[in-house]
């Protein structure tokens, strides 16, 4: 699979597969990958996590050439994974998400990039978790919106600010109200300011995605002049066409 160095790919595809797919998926994860797997609790979010990951292994296995068992992953401080021993000038990068049967995963050489998905369910009190979670300035921007709008406001600013949490990779240690996205519809969509760090606004790309109607969803990458191109499956582990967003 080709990714040149000015694009970045996304993926998305359903988690719900047939037992068949799912044994072939899971015969890739690796020790401590298959532990995990057998700690959930429950059997959808376990089935769901060894697809999830051995797709991504699949994916990753089409970038760089290597056989999916044979992928090695690292952690960072927060959890966030990484390939393990990559070429330091054209290291992969890749993160993702994953939401009521939906993952979506986003791919690119030598930059940083976070990406988010999150199922919409509809709930009438979005002003208290707004007010609690958001910055000022986004309560500010999502109470000036006609309540109409409120709800797509809403997800679109949740997800955009875990794509730069996801992005940056330090978890809850980077608190939701040190900074801003918008959220209006008629705004270019964009990380607008980091209170401790105001040069954080020209290093990272903001992009919303399309991911069907029932979805948001959104993706940080580090630097500018990238073009997204997104990706599908035609069966779960088969690589296939790309579309432009
Ligand atoms: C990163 C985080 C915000 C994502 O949570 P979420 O919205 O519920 O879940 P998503 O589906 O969007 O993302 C999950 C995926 O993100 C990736 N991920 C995990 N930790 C990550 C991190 N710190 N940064 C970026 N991506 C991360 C993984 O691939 C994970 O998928 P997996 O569980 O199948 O391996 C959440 O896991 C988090 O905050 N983790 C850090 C916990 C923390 O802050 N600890 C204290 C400080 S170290």
């Amino acid at each position: 699979m080709l990714l040149a160095d000015d694009e970045v790919h996304v993926w998305q595809t359903n988690l719900d597969t047939s037992a068949e797919e799912r044994q072939r998926l899971r015969q890739y994860l690796s020790l401590d990958e298959q532990v995990r797997a057998n700690r959930f609790l429950f059997e959808l979010p376990r089935q769901h996590f060894i697809v999830g990951r051995g797709l991504l292994r699949v994916i990753v296995g089409s970038y760089i050439n290597v056989e999916p068992s044979q992928i090695q992953f690292q952690y960072g401080a927060c959890g966030k994974p990484a390939l393990a021993n990559q070429p330091s000038k054209k290291e992969l990068r890749f993160n993702v998400s994953h939401s009521h049967g939906t993952i979506v995963y986003a791919f690119a050489f030598a930059r940083e990039l976070g990406i988010d998905i999150e199922w919409i369910n509809p709930k009438s009190e979005y002003e208290p978790i707004v007010r609690r979670f958001f910055s000022a300035q986004e309560y500010g921007d999502w109470l000036s919106l006609p309540i109409s709008q409120r709800e797509p406001a809403f997800f679109a600013c949740w997800t955009r600010k875990e794509s730069y949490i996801k992005a940056k990779g330090d978890g809850l240690t980077l608190p939701l109200d040190r900074f801003s996205v918008s959220l209006k519809p008629d705004e270019p969509t964009a990380l607008l300011n980091v209170h401790d760090d105001p040069t954080e606004v020209s290093r990272w790309s903001l992009y919303n995605l399309a991911v069907g109607k029932s979805y948001a969803a959104a993706l940080m990458v580090q630097g500018h002049g990238c073009t997204v191109k997104y990706c599908t499956t035609t069966s779960i582990c088969t690589v296939s066409s790309k579309q432009t967003l």
